[in-house]
């Protein structure tokens, strides 16, 4: 088993850290979650409709915005991210917020927590992207309590079938490459190692962990959104087919 890109996306993101200052910032000062690259409300994507407090952990935290949501929604959150530089911002902003929780430097493939210590598990582009799903999904399933649910959000698979190689041309509309196969994404002019799977090899997934899946959902970005900085896709395209998607999933009984 290979962990080069554990080092590796590490390096990345502590050199990256310095450009989610101004994000994390702004989601940690907003009560209400904003979800993905276009920020669309909690009240529209139920992406916590399972989240009953309880105890939290968000794999692949970041500048750690989610669990400060979850904190003040009486969870109790524990934050892990394998970049020091990203948990360094999170403390910051732990202070200044005065919302203050475990933050853990680990890697999500490998939980430094017990089993079934959790009843609610999170990722929004951390873990969900940046990890192996077929390490990081078992290690969440066995970290969840009986009953608990994994919420995790990224680029839809259909996304990635169309995403240019490069990060300034948008998503086409046609496909780019092959779904058969797909797993480990490099790019040219990218550092950072990500990861994906067809829906068919998800659900697979899921199901060998002892995980149900509870809902699908497709994101769209309302009719008044505005672009981002994201280059790799634009409304035009994200407004007919879903360019983020995010699944909740129960552990069995
Ligand atoms: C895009 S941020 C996610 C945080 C936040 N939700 C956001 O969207 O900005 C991706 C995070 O995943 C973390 N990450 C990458 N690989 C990881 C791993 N193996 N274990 C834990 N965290 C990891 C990175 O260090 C980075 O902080």
């Amino acid at each position: 088993m290979s962990y080069d890109y554990i080092t590796s996306n590490r390096e990345v993101w502590n050199q990256w850290a310095k450009n989610y200052v101004a994000a994390g910032q702004k989601a940690w000062a907003n009560d209400q979650p904003l979800w993905g690259i276009y920020g669309i409300p909690e009240s529209e994507v139920g992406l916590l409709k399972s989240f009953h407090g309880g105890d939290v952990v968000e794999l692949g935290c970041g500048t750690a915005y989610i669990s400060a949501w979850l904190a003040r929604r009486n969870g109790r959150p524990v934050g892990i991210d394998n970049s020091p530089a990203q948990l360094k911002t999170a403390a910051r902003f732990q202070e200044q917020f005065e919302v203050r929780f475990p933050l853990i430097h680990g890697d999500a493939e490998q939980l430094p927590f017990k089993d079934e210590s959790f009843d609610f598990a999170i990722s929004e582009y951390g873990a969900a992207i940046w990890c192996d799903p077929y390490q990081w999904i078992p290690e969440a399933a066995r970290v969840l309590r009986p009953g608990g649910h994994l919420a995790f959000l990224g680029n839809s698979a259909l996304l990635m079938l169309c995403v240019s190689d490069d990060d300034e041309t948008p998503a086409k509309e046609s496909l780019l490459r092959p779904q058969l196969g797909m797993h480990r994404f490099e790019w040219p002019d990218d550092p950072g190692i990500q990861f994906h799977i067809s829906h068919g090899e998800l659900i697979d997934l899921l199901r060998s962990c002892q995980l149900e899946i509870i809902e699908l959902i497709e994101l769209y970005p309302p009719a008044d959104t505005e672009e981002t900085e994201y280059a790799f896709v634009n409304l035009e395209w994200a407004q007919k087919w879903p360019y983020e998607e995010a699944w909740i999933v129960r552990k069995t009984d």
